[in-house]
């Protein structure tokens, strides 16, 4: 089953519950919360308190991507505002073992995120320990950009990796996610999909999350 992560950063922030409203009413799985902080990443969006605030608006799961560095700082303020799920860059975490376990130590789902250029070897040796791997599929730091291709042979590689250690895991693409690029992610491996633009574009949130599930189960 392929799961729909509309990421709110396309959203209208003025309207931001009413944007999260539209999404769940239009068939999402999860909701996709981007975090930068203009260090890891070059751009700024939102923290603790913005995800607090949307807690009660949704019954979907929030699915928070840290583009931080130093994210085990900042781990129980995101735990305690509600989010699900936390996952953390590799090339931010210089104990990226020690990271995971403190994200479920507390009782919430971990996730690692590689850049498109970190090798799928980076994570080799903590995929046993993760709920999820999230691959970028363009550089992080800006919605709307285009689907870098060469991650689609990475998605086959985590799939492969996880197989191999009989682990169970999701395997998120994130990134220049649209009707074209989704069934390569579907095809290579992924069962969830992040999309900001191609859903936040379109006016009928419905419509853009249906199209999705379409060429994915064709
Ligand atoms: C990029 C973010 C993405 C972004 C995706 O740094 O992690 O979640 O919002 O936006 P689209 O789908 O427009 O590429
Ligand atoms: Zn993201």
């Amino acid at each position: 089953m392929i799961r729909i992560a509309p990421s709110i950063l396309s959203a209208d922030f003025a309207r931001l519950a009413e944007e999260i409203r539209s999404v769940e009413e239009g068939g999402a799985d999860w909701i996709h919360v981007d975090v930068m902080d203009g260090h890891f990443v070059p751009n700024l969006t939102l923290g603790p308190p913005i995800v607090a605030a949307i807690r009660p608006v949704t019954k979907l799961p929030l699915d928070v991507h840290l583009m931080i560095t130093d994210p085990d700082r900042y781990i129980p303020a995101f735990v305690e505002a509600g989010a699900d799920l936390i996952s953390v860059h590799v090339e931010a975490c210089v104990h990226l073992h020690r990271t995971i376990h403190f994200i479920k130590e507390q009782g919430v789902k971990a996730g690692v995120v590689l850049n498109p250029h970190t090798p799928v070897d980076m994570i080799r040796h903590v995929i046993a320990d993760v709920d999820l791997v999230l691959l970028m599929s363009v550089n992080p730091g800006f919605g709307g950009q285009a689907f870098i291709p060469a991650v689609v042979p990475k998605i086959r590689e985590v799939a492969r990796l996880a197989n191999e250690q009989n682990k169970k895991i999701d395997i998120e693409v994130d990134g220049g996610v649209n009707a074209k690029t989704a069934p390569l992610c579907v095809e290579a491996g992924a069962n969830v999909l992040v999309a900001g633009s191609a859903i936040y574009n379109n006016p009928d949130r419905a419509a853009a999350i249906r199209a999705l599930r379409e060429v994915c189960t064709r």
